[in-house]
C-alpha cells in the first residue's frame, strides 16, 4: 500500500553547460556513471514492489529519460503535459495512489539530492512510512542547516512534544515557512530548533485530499476529476495553478511532522555543492575530468573531454562541456542566473 513518486520533472539551469533544457540536473551523472535520477532509483530499490514505483516527469524530457532508463517500464513513467511545478506532480501522485485505496501512502522524492547513507536513510523512510500511515500526517524530513540558505524552506520544529516510532523522534512542524530572506532564514537558526525541508515527503492520500481540500482546493478538485476520468486527466493538469507544494500546502496545513535526517544529504544546488564531492588536490582545487594547474588554488574544474591547464588564477568555476565553456568566479555564482538569460537561444 505504499507507492513512491520520483520527481523528475525539474530543469535546473544551474549546472549549465552540462545541463541543458533537454538533459536537466537528474540527468546528469555528476559522480559515477548513474545519473541522480538512477541514484534515485537506487536508493529505494526493494523497500516497494516494482509497480509501484512511478517517476513523474514532463514531456520535454521524454525522449531523454527513455534514453537514460532504457529497462524502467515506460507505463511507470508519467509525462506531464506541461510543467506546472510540484504541487500539480504532488496532487497526479496522489490521484494514482488513491485509485487503489484512501489508505495508501504516497512518498515523494526529489531527484536532485545527493544522499550516500543508504541503509540509514531507508531505515528513517520505513519508520517514516509507519508513522504516516499510523498517524494519518504528514511527514517531512529536517535536515540540519549549515548557513542562512535562502533556497530551502525551514521547519520550526516543536521539540517539546515527540512521538516516537520505531525508535525515531517525529516533531510537530509548528511553522513551514518556503525560501525566506537571508535575514529571516538567519533569525531561524539562531532561534535554534529549526531544519531546511529536505524535499520528500510522505503522506496517505486521505490526509492529502483532506488537507488540499481545505488549503489548496484546485489541487483537490484535480484528484476528484482523475478519480472520475483518469484517462483524461492531462487537460485537467494544465490548468492546475503553477505552484510548487511547499508554498501550495506545506506552509499552511498544520498536519506536518518532521523527523531529524541521520543521513547525509545534499541538494547539489550549485557547481560549488557539488564540488564537495569531487576530490580536492593539495592546492584545494577540485576537480573532475583532466586539469594541469601551475600557481592555481581553490578552483573547480569539471571538464568532460578538454584538458584544463589554469595558471595564476584561484577561486575560479571552469566547466567544460561539448558545447560550451563557462568560467565563472566562485564569489559570482549566484549571478549565473543573469548569464543564462542572455545566452543564445541555441545554448
Ligand atoms: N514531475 C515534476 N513536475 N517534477 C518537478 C516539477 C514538475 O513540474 N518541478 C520540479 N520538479 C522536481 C525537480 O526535478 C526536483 O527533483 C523536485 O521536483 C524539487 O523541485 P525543485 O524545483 O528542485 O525545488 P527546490 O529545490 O527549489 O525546493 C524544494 O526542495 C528543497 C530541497 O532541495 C522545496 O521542497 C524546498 O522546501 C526544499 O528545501
Ligand atoms: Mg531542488
Amino acid at each position: 500500500n505504499v507507492f513512491v513518486f520520483i520527481l523528475a520533472g525539474g530543469s535546473g539551469e544551474r549546472f549549465w553547460p552540462v545541463s541543458r533544457r533537454s538533459t536537466p540536473k537528474h540527468l546528469i551523472s555528476f559522480f559515477s556513471n548513474k545519473t541522480l535520477l538512477e541514484e534515485t532509483i537506487h536508493r529505494i530499490k526493494g523497500l516497494v514492489p516494482e509497480e509501484n514505483l512511478y517517476i513523474l516527469s514532463n514531456k520535454d524530457q521524454l525522449s531523454s529519460i527513455a534514453k537514460k532508463l532504457p529497462s524502467f517500464p515506460l507505463e511507470k513513467i508519467l509525462f506531464e503535459p506541461e510543467k506546472r511545478d510540484t504541487a500539480a506532480a504532488s496532487a497526479l501522485a496522489t490521484a494514482i495512489a488513491a485509485r487503489h485505496s484512501e489508505e495508501a501512502t504516497v512518498v515523494l522524492l526529489p531527484a536532485d539530492c545527493k544522499i550516500n547513507d543508504r541503509e540509514i536513510f531507508r531505515d528513517q523512510l520505513l519508520s517514516a512510512v509507519l508513522f504516516a500511515q499510523e498517524t494519518k500526517s504528514i511527514v517531512a524530513f529536517s535536515i540540519p542547516p549549515t548557513y542562512p540558505a535562502t533556497g530551502f524552506g525551514y521547519l520550526k520544529l516543536g521539540k517539546t512534544n515527540c512521538f516516537v516510532k520505531n525508535g525515531e523522534k517525529f516533531f510537530p512542524v509548528i511553522r513551514f515557512v518556503e525560501k525566506p530572506s537571508v535575514d529571516a532564514a538567519r533569525r531561524y537558526i539562531e532561534e535554534g530548533d529549526c531544519g531546511w525541508n529536505s524535499g520528500m515527503f510522505l503522506w496517505t492520500v486521505k490526509v492529502f485530499i483532506e488537507e488540499t481540500q481545505r488549503w489548496a482546493f484546485p489541487f483537490y478538485h484535480f484528484i476528484l476529476e482523475y478519480l472520475e476520468k483518469p484517462l483524461e486527466w492531462e487537460s485537467a493538469f494544465i490548468s492546475l495553478p503553477k505552484i510548487s507544494i511547499d508554498y501550495a500546502l506545506m506552509e499552511k496545513t498544520d498536519k506536518i511532522f518532521a523527523l531529524e535526517a541521520r543521513f547525509d544529504w545534499n541538494d547539489l544546488g550549485n557547481w560549488i555543492s557539488v564540488a564537495e564531492y569531487l576530490d580536492k588536490d593539495e592546492k584545494g582545487n577540485r576537480v573532475k575530468g583532466k586539469m594541469c594547474a601551475y600557481d592555481a588554488k581553490e578552483n573547480i574544474v569539471v571538464s568532460d573531454s578538454k584538458l584544463v591547464a589554469l595558471c595564476g588564477v584561484n577561486d575560479l568555476i571552469v566547466i567544460e562541456s561539448e558545447q560550451a565553456i563557462l568560467v565563472c568566479h566562485k564569489d559570482k555564482i549566484h549571478e549565473l542566473k543573469k548569464l543564462y538569460e542572455k545566452l543564445p537561444q541555441e545554448f
